[in-house]
């Protein structure tokens, strides 16, 4: 049965984040290093972004590096960071044609300067695009995030700018790197894994979960749609009693 004919389209989430995780595994289940797991999992990425225009999602965001993963290996480090700037220079006339508008959250001015200038570029030229925004998760931690809103807020309040008492949700959200972008409605894990491993704690407060076995390079379309339609089945009910939730 064609998942894709079972979507409600009334019902797509605008924000879907995605933790793709077993690149690693899934090299080593073939016998092969773990960059070549990390290699194939672009594809899977260019799946997932094809999927998610083909649902109107508007926003897309996957965690492609985090803060902790400066602690492996150099030479994965250094791969990856090379993989970045190879993809990101290859695909970014391919996403401007389809009107992909590319934006980062995380600490970038951490990453090495190739892979800023690189970013920056893609960032510039893909800006006006309107079809589906997709985010990059590079250098993040969500605590490093929460701590440095609350850094910015603070400073303005000594500054005198805007009122202690009059701090709220957003002026917290307009803080964070995710300001402008809507938190997600649903949130994917892959590989078998059930935790968040620092991502986007204050956004995700009331987003559904959905994990699922599949290792990131296999994960495709067809999987999204299934995490798609296993959100549709979900009754979000944000603390209130099922028999107020009109739907
Ligand atoms: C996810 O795959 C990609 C990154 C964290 C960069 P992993 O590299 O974590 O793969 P596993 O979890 O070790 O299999
Ligand atoms: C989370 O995966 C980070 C990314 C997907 C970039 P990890 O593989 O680094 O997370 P842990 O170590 O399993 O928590
Ligand atoms: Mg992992």
């Amino acid at each position: 049965m064609d998942l894709f004919k079972q979507i409600d389209f009334s019902n797509i989430p605008e924000h879907i984040a995605v933790i793709m995780d077993g690149n690693g595994r899934w090299a080593e289940q073939q016998g092969h290093e773990r960059l070549y797991g990390h290699n194939y999992g672009v594809e899977s990425v260019r799946e997932v972004l094809k999927g998610a225009k083909e649902l109107k999602v508007k926003y897309l965001t996957l965690y492609a590096f985090s803060t902790e993963n400066w602690s492996r290996p150099k030479e994965e480090v250094e791969g990856l960071m090379d993989l970045l700037i190879r993809t990101i220079a290859g695909e970014v006339d391919e996403l401007n044609s389809k009107g992909i508008r590319l934006m980062t959250i995380g600490d970038t001015e951490g990453l090495p300067e190739g892979c800023r200038n690189e970013l920056k570029r893609a960032i510039e030229i893909t800006s006006h695009n309107t079809e589906t925004s997709l985010i990059l998760a590079l250098n993040y931690s969500a605590r490093w995030e929460i701590l440095n809103a609350t850094k910015k807020i603070a400073e303005k309040v000594i500054k005198g700018e805007i009122d202690l008492n009059s701090i709220d949700a957003d002026i917290f959200d307009d803080a964070l790197t995710t300001a402008e972008i809507p938190d997600p409605e649903l949130l994917i894990r892959t590989s078998g894994e059930h935790r968040v491993s620092n991502f986007l704690l204050w956004q995700i407060a009331y987003s559904e979960f959905y994990f699922t076995d599949v290792l990131w390079p296999d994960f495709k379309k067809e999987d999204l749609f299934k995490a798609v339609l296993d959100y549709q089945s979900r009754e979000r009910r944000f603390g209130l009693v099922s028999a107020q939730i009109t739907k």
